[in-house]
């Protein structure tokens, strides 16, 4: 990844309402999401109106030289400082894009709000995103199975789970 591309991670608004929309019903994107069906934007405005008065979620977008290239979904248990997380590139970025993001969101789960421990959940023929969170530090944690049904066929669901005491000596590049 070029050291020159500034990356930088923001609070999603209103106008990125389209944008985050037409990642999620990318075909890439929305093969591995929970409920792979496309999103109508009228239900995408009503989630998003819910989602930023709830104070115990934060939904984050990655700019990547001033480019939105990403989405990051956390919500978090007030009391325990539990979380988990869900998390998209967009699908033309850049190689190396989903990792800084996964970098950078972290570090707001963790510093930022201040979490005990955060989660992912991945579908398990998700290789991308199983590889991903192990690279981040992540531990398997669980591996459910036939817990997603897609329509046609189960799949196995893995569990991951990363604490805050990891993260601090695991979030090193050379991981
Ligand atoms: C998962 C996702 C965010 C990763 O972002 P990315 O920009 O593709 O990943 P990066 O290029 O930054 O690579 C980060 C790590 O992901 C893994 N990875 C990326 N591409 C991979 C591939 N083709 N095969 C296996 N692992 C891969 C690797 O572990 C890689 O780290 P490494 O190169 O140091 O080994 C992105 O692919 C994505 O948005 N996928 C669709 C949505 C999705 O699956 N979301 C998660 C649902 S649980």
């Amino acid at each position: 990844m070029n050291a020159d591309v500034e990356f930088h991670l923001r609070k999603m608004a209103e106008q990125d309402l389209a944008q985050v929309l037409a990642w999620r019903n990318h075909e890439d994107v929305r093969r591995y999401m929970f409920g792979s069906g496309l999103i109508a934007m009228e239900q995408h405005q009503r989630w998003f109106a819910g989602a930023t008065l709830d104070s115990t979620r934060a939904l984050l977008i990655l700019e990547r030289d001033g480019v939105p290239s990403g989405f990051v979904n956390i919500k978090f248990d007030a009391q325990s400082r539990v979380g988990s997380w869900g998390f998209y590139v967009s699908p033309d970025a850049p190689r190396g894009t989903g990792k800084t993001m996964g970098q950078l969101a972290l570090a707001y789960a963790f510093n930022y709000l201040g979490l005990h421990k955060l989660c992912g959940e991945v579908i398990a023929f998700n290789e991308r995103s199983l590889r991903y969170h192990e690279r981040l530090g992540f531990t398997e944690e669980g591996r459910l199975r036939d817990q997603y049904f897609d329509g046609t066929v189960y799949h196995h669901v893995i569990s991951f789970g990363l604490l805050a005491g990891e993260w601090t000596t695991t979030s090193t590049d050379e991981k």
